[in-house]
């Protein structure tokens, strides 16, 4: 299974989310090469918007950008896995660099949230990397690997958790692509030391449709989290043919 989806981050309007799930069902019905499981992951006004218009029998997975390891309570300004299943989420993303850069998500509230999205079947989307400094002295992978292990330390039954890898330094609009020969040894390494205990591992960083196909070659890697290159659902659409031609 080839795993394609992109996160809006803190883009679109609950019109404009719709509008990009509309577009997508209409796409993907005659399209979906068969193997590649797209998802989408808007922000959380839009979950529900985008998983009544993609439709419950969709093969469009709709995802969560974050949501809190209690299931309900006083936690202002967070929503809970019940809610963000409730909205129509089956994927929870954790862990993504910009929130554990500003929003002070750690290794240790990642875990607790995988637990969660674990106990309401929801499929955690883990995110991991390492910044540039990491990235110049040697460190990715042992950096990685200690990310992995953190999230999944102690949890059983974890077979449906999807990681991805996402160097810090290759993410957004001042980042650098990365080059299918670095992120090899990071993948690598991930997969000897916690392959067995994950549905896969995707790679995640200034995808685009022109670097996609190498990407998806890199030994390991099962998928593509994107950003901005599939904002637009022909951004999408594209990367979806590429992996289907893989
Ligand atoms: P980008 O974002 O594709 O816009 O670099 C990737 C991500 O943050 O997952």
């Amino acid at each position: 299974m080839r795993w394609i989806g992109t996160s809006f981050k803190m883009t679109k309007t609950i019109a404009e989310s719709a509008a990009y799930a509309a577009r997508l069902r209409d796409a993907i019905g005659p399209r979906l090469p068969a193997g590649v499981r797209p998802f989408v992951i808007p922000p959380a006004t839009a979950i529900e918007t985008v998983a009544r218009t993609l439709g419950a029998d969709s093969p469009v997975l709709v995802g969560a950008q974050n949501a809190h390891w209690a299931d309900g309570g006083a936690w202002t300004g967070e929503i809970s896995m019940p809610q963000a299943a409730d909205a129509g989420a089956r994927i929870v993303e954790l862990g993504h660099s910009e929130r554990r850069a500003h929003f002070a998500e750690t290794d240790a509230t990642v875990r607790l949230k995988v637990a969660a999205a674990l106990r309401h079947g929801l499929i955690p989307l883990v995110c991991v990397g390492e910044d540039a400094g990491t990235f110049a002295a040697g460190g990715s992978a042992d950096h990685v690997v200690a990310q992995a292990r953190a999230a999944l330390d102690g949890l059983a039954d974890t077979g449906s958790v999807l990681l991805a890898y996402e160097p810090v330094w290759a993410i957004g609009d001042a980042g650098r692509p990365a080059e299918p020969a670095e992120i090899a040894a990071p993948v690598a390494a991930l997969r000897d030391a916690v392959g067995d205990r994950v549905a896969g591992v995707l790679y995640g960083g200034s995808v685009a449709p022109d670097n996609a196909a190498a990407l998806l070659g890199v030994p390991g890697v099962d998928g593509l989290f994107v950003g901005r290159a599939a904002w637009r659902v022909s951004g999408l659409l594209a990367l979806l043919d590429i992996a289907g031609e893989r």
